[in-house]
């Protein structure tokens, strides 16, 4: 499977043997997935922005958010730069409009009142953008032996993952608008033994590889593989539930500052916090809004739209405490039977829809207890899909780290000021999510997908 015949090929391969995706780096199998994934990121793109009109495109939903359309041209912009001008050394198309789509040069906020593409003009832009990267992905040499930026078709694999990262932010653009409901999806499956769950897995300490060296496409912050030890914990089977949330909530959660970190507490009184976003009280329920329509608050699906310091308040309440990174990513891919590391919690194959809830196939978490073929050697279930969970760790680089193929995407980002999250959630889509992959965001985020587990000492 592996291809080691070339210098290179040590760089895409674990020393621990950690197989690469099925498939191998067979360019041509590559170069089938590469567009597989570009094709599945545009037929997300288009569902989000095509189901609401030119005015919702361009309005500003969220003083946190970008407009729609900012999304749909930044999406082109990237695919350009990387695509188009880095791999296949073209010319800029429209060169003026390159520090409109720079997250960096203008915040979210100040996006509206840039001088835009409109919605017509973006599409034409992005899709004449996507019919010359397709060229370009037709001929590229994706063998290993190959430069950098197309060995393994990374810059292709990168550029799939930005779209579906950017799909998932438009996710929650919708879900902070207001208004009819402009999408829907089926109910994801219902557990079928949620009641014989263990509330806990014991994880018995020892090292174990995290990260990777081997997989085509991770990105830098993912790399390389290296050697953790990790103390024995207790993990919770299945994220926190809406119904265990409320317990918390109902025993005064949020007036006694005991539970909270300092910035924490500050933020509950600043905001006047009771509860998570987008849930509201009428009379003796809790109601929640969710991508337009409002629904009683359902007790057994994981806690949705939480800041990373209330899953921490949660937690102390609770008695026990986050998880850190390490532990989540030993729980959901160290195999005792073997002492690999897996790519998921059940093996080494992608993701089908038996056995996780990724892809906006449905819009909203599994109950706990749900997708029983996704569970993980160590017995925990719904570490990928549902809902992204927060760590407790800070995103820091993993040693040995070297910034690919831009600072921007993770390197200015490492540091005290953002937590990690890990998993997934039912927003994203499976080129974007892997036992490996980690996100991260401020403490204080709750607009986007996340919920938690807790962990205690062993
Ligand atoms: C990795 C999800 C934090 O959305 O800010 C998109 C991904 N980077 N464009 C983000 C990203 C550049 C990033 N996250
Ligand atoms: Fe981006």
């Amino acid at each position: 499977m592996t291809d080691d015949r070339t210098p290179s090929a040590s760089s895409l391969t674990a020393p621990d043997g950690f197989p690469p995706s099925p498939g191998g780096h067979d360019p041509e199998v590559l170069r089938q997935r590469a567009l597989d994934a570009l094709l599945t990121a545009r037929a997300r793109t288009t569902a989000l922005t095509d189901s609401v009109d030119e005015g919702e495109l361009t309005a500003q939903h969220s003083p946190l958010m970008s407009p729609l359309v900012w999304d749909l041209a930044h999406i082109g912009n990237q695919e350009e730069q990387w695509l188009l001008r880095a791999v296949g050394g073209r010319q800029a198309l429209r060169p003026e409009i390159d520090g409109l789509y720079d997250a960096f040069e203008h915040p979210r906020a100040a996006r509206p009142s840039l001088p835009l593409l409109a919605p017509a003009e973006a599409r034409t832009y992005a899709s004449d953008v996507r019919g010359r990267a397709l060229d370009i992905l037709e001929a590229a040499p994706l063998h290993e032996g190959g430069r950098p930026l197309e060995r393994a078709g990374f810059a292709f694999g990168m550029i799939a993952q930005h779209e579906q990262q950017h799909d998932e932010t438009m996710l929650i653009t919708h879900q902070l608008r207001s208004g009819p409901v402009a999408l829907t999806a089926p109910a994801p499956p219902e557990p079928t033994d949620a009641a014989s769950l263990p509330g806990e897995v014991l994880v018995p300490g020892g090292s174990f590889t995290m990260g990777t060296s081997a997989e085509p496409w991770a990105l830098d912050n993912e790399r390389p593989a290296h050697r953790r030890e990790v103390a024995a914990f207790h993990l919770d089977t299945a994220p926190v539930t809406c119904g265990a949330y409320r317990r918390f909530m109902a025993d005064g959660g949020y007036t006694d500052p005991r539970w909270w970190a300092p910035e924490g507490w500050d933020m509950v009184r600043e905001h006047g916090l009771e509860a998570p976003l987008f849930w509201h009280r009428d009379g003796g329920q809790w109601l929640r809004r969710r991508f337009g329509a409002t629904e009683p608050v359902p007790d057994d699906e994981p806690v949705l739209h939480v800041s990373w310091y209330e899953a921490d308040a949660y937690a102390r309440w609770a008695g026990r405490r986050l998880p850190t990174e390490a532990e989540w990513e030993k729980a959901a891919r160290h195999d005792p039977a073997t002492g690999r590391s897996l790519r998921y919690p059940w093996g080494d194959t992608d993701p089908t829809p038996e056995q996780a809830n990724l892809g906006q196939r449905h819009l909203r978490p599994a109950r706990a207890g749900a997708y029983p073929a996704g569970r993980a050697p160590s017995g925990a279930g719904q570490l990928i899909g549902d809902v992204w969970e927060w760590t407790s760790s800070d995103f820091l680089p993993y040693p040995g780290f070297v910034a690919f193929p831009y600072r921007e995407y993770s390197e200015v980002f490492f540091g005290p000021g953002h937590k990690v999250l890990r998993g997934g959630s039912f927003a994203v889509d499976q080129v974007a999510c892997r036992g490996t992959f980690r996100n991260w965001d401020l403490p204080v985020r709750r607009q986007i997908f996340s919920g938690f587990r807790t962990a205690r000492d062993a």
